[in-house]
């Protein structure tokens, strides 16, 4: 089986891009990136704090730099933000030798999954669920037309999903 360099998870909030980004690096004995934690540990401070002092295109400009930095890093598993494909400017630099997996999942599970989350800035209102929904419908097709895989996640483990990228990839 001939890898690619990277592989890059794209995705909503609620994927489980780090989850299946850590197991399926492990399988492939390579590293893994969090592109969110990696920016955390660089500024020394967590991502409501960013969102908060530099608002969210301070954030977007740190995350820029974060995916050109972490596009130059062979044999690598890269967990991505969900917004990350939202600058084009992003999509050549995620594209970069790598293999782009889609995790595909539904609103219902992405609502199910980050329920009372406290680290997810663009949850933290009265309307979390008409959030989700609308990023949903707003990067969806952006997530698939980058994607080389499509991966549907709803009702699998983490172990499954990864069991049947190993396959495809
Ligand atoms: C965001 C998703 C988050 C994080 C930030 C913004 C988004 O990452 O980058 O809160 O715009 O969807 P996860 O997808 O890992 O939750």
């Amino acid at each position: 089986m001939s890898l690619p360099k990277r592989i890059v998870l794209v995705g909503p909030m609620g994927a489980g891009k780090s989850t299946i980004g850590r197991m399926l690096a492990r399988e492939l004995g390579y590293r893994f990136l969090d592109s969110d934690r990696i920016i955390e540990e660089r500024c020394g401070a967590n991502i409501p704090w960013i969102f908060d002092v530099e608002g969210e295109d301070g954030f977007r400009q740190r995350e820029s730099a974060m995916l050109a930095e972490l596009a130059e890093q062979p044999q690598t598993v890269l967990a991505t933000g969900g917004g990350a494909v939202m600058r084009a400017e992003n999509h050549p630099v995620l594209r970069k030798d790598a293999l782009i997996v889609y995790l595909r999942t539904s609103l219902e599970q992405q609502v199910e999954r980050t329920r009372r989350d406290r680290n997810r800035p663009l949850l933290q209102n009265d309307d979390p669920e008409g959030v989700l929904r609308h990023l949903f419908e707003l990067r969806d097709p952006i997530y698939t037309r980058l994607a080389d895989i499509v991966m549907y996640t709803d009702r699998k483990s983490p172990r499954l999903v990864v069991r049947q990228l190993i396959n495809r990839i």
